[in-house]
C-alpha cells in the first residue's frame, strides 16, 4: 500500500473558481473530501454544483469558454497540471450524468467496450469484468439472461445502473454522480440510493442532488452552494438538524430554492 492510500482526504480543492468566459460560476471553493465516503452537493438550480463536480475530472475541458483557477488534487495529484493524462484521470474519476447515456450497443458491450479499448482482449477476463461490474451495480440478476440485447431495451432506472456499471468497469477510485436519479421513478430512485450506499465501501462518491431527502439519506457530508459559493460544508446529520448558517437553514426548510 502506498502512503497516499492511507490518507483520509482523496479530493482536495483550494480556492477553486470556475469561469465561463467572464462570468464566474463557482467561487473560491475549499473542500476536503474523505475517501470512501458519500458527499452530497445541494443548492438551488444554477448555483454551480455541476460546474464544480465537472471540474473534478476535467469535464469542463469540453467547454471552450470554461476556465478553472485554484488547485484540485485527487490522491495528491494536481489534476490540472499539464502532464496529467485526461483519459487516465477520467478512469480514476468516473462520472455518471442525469440522463442515462448508454451506447447504442448490447448490454454486454456497454461494459466491455472501454476495458477492451484499454487492451483487455481475453474473452473470459472480459466476461468476468462484465459480470463483476453488473453485480456491483446491482443489475446482474436483472440482465444476466439478456446480455446480448440492446442497452436501450432496458428501463430508465436499469440504464442508469448500467452507466454506473460502465464506470465501475474502469476500476475508478472516485465516482461523480450528477443528479443520477432525477429522471427516474421512485422505485428506481430507491435502487440508485441503495446502490450508492453500498458502493461507498469501495469508492468515494460525490453526488449532486436537488432532492434534500436523498442527500440526507445517502451522504455523510453535505455541501450547500448558493450563487457559486460554498455556504456550508458539514456533517449531513448536523446540516439537516442544526446547520451553522442561516441561509442553509432557510434552504433546507424550504423557504427558497
Ligand atoms: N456550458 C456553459 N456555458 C456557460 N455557462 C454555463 C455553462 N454551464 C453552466 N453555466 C452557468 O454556470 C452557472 C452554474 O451552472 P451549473 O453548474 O449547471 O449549476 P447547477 O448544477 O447547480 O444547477 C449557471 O449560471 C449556468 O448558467
Ligand atoms: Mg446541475
Amino acid at each position: 500500500m502506498t502512503v497516499s492510500t492511507l490518507e483520509e482526504t482523496i479530493i482536495r480543492t483550494r480556492d477553486v473558481s470556475v469561469y465561463y468566459g467572464e462570468k464566474r460560476a463557482v467561487s473560491n471553493i475549499n473542500m476536503d473530501i474523505k475517501r470512501n465516503s458519500v458527499t452530497a452537493f445541494i443548492g438551488p438550480s444554477g448555483c454551480g454544483k455541476s460546474t464544480l463536480l465537472r471540474s473534478m475530472n476535467r469535464m469542463n475541458d469540453l467547454v471552450p469558454s470554461c476556465r478553472v483557477t485554484g488547485s484540485i488534487t485527487v490522491d495528491g495529484t494536481d489534476i490540472n497540471s499539464p502532464n496529467v493524462n485526461i483519459e487516465g484521470l477520467r478512469q480514476v474519476v468516473g462520472m455518471v450524468f442525469q440522463r442515462a447515456n448508454p451506447f447504442f450497443k448490447s448490454i454486454y458491450e456497454n461494459i466491455a467496450f472501454a476495458p477492451r479499448f484499454h487492451g483487455l482482449t481475453d474473452k473470459r477476463k472480459l466476461d468476468e469484468v462484465v459480470e463483476e461490474s453488473l453485480r456491483k451495480a446491482a443489475l446482474w440478476d436483472e440482465v444476466k439472461d439478456r446480455l446480448r440485447e440492446s442497452a436501450l431495451s432496458l428501463s430508465g432506472g436499469q440504464q442508469q445502473r448500467l452507466c454506473i456499471a460502465r464506470a465501475i468497469a474502469m476500476q475508478p477510485t472516485v465516482l461523480l454522480l450528477d443528479e443520477p436519479a432525477s429522471a427516474l421513478d421512485p422505485i428506481s430512485t430507491m435502487k440508485i440510493e441503495e446502490l450508492v450506499m453500498t458502493l461507498k465501501d469501495e469508492y468515494t462518491i460525490v453526488i449532486v442532488t436537488h432532492n434534500l431527502h436523498q442527500a440526507a439519506r445517502v451522504s455523510e457530508k453535505t455541501a450547500f452552494f448558493l450563487l457559486g459559493e460554498l455556504v456550508e460544508y458539514n456533517d449531513t446529520s448536523k446540516m439537516f438538524t442544526s446547520p451553522d448558517h442561516e441561509k442553509t437553514e432557510a434552504y433546507i426548510s424550504g423557504r427558497f430554492g
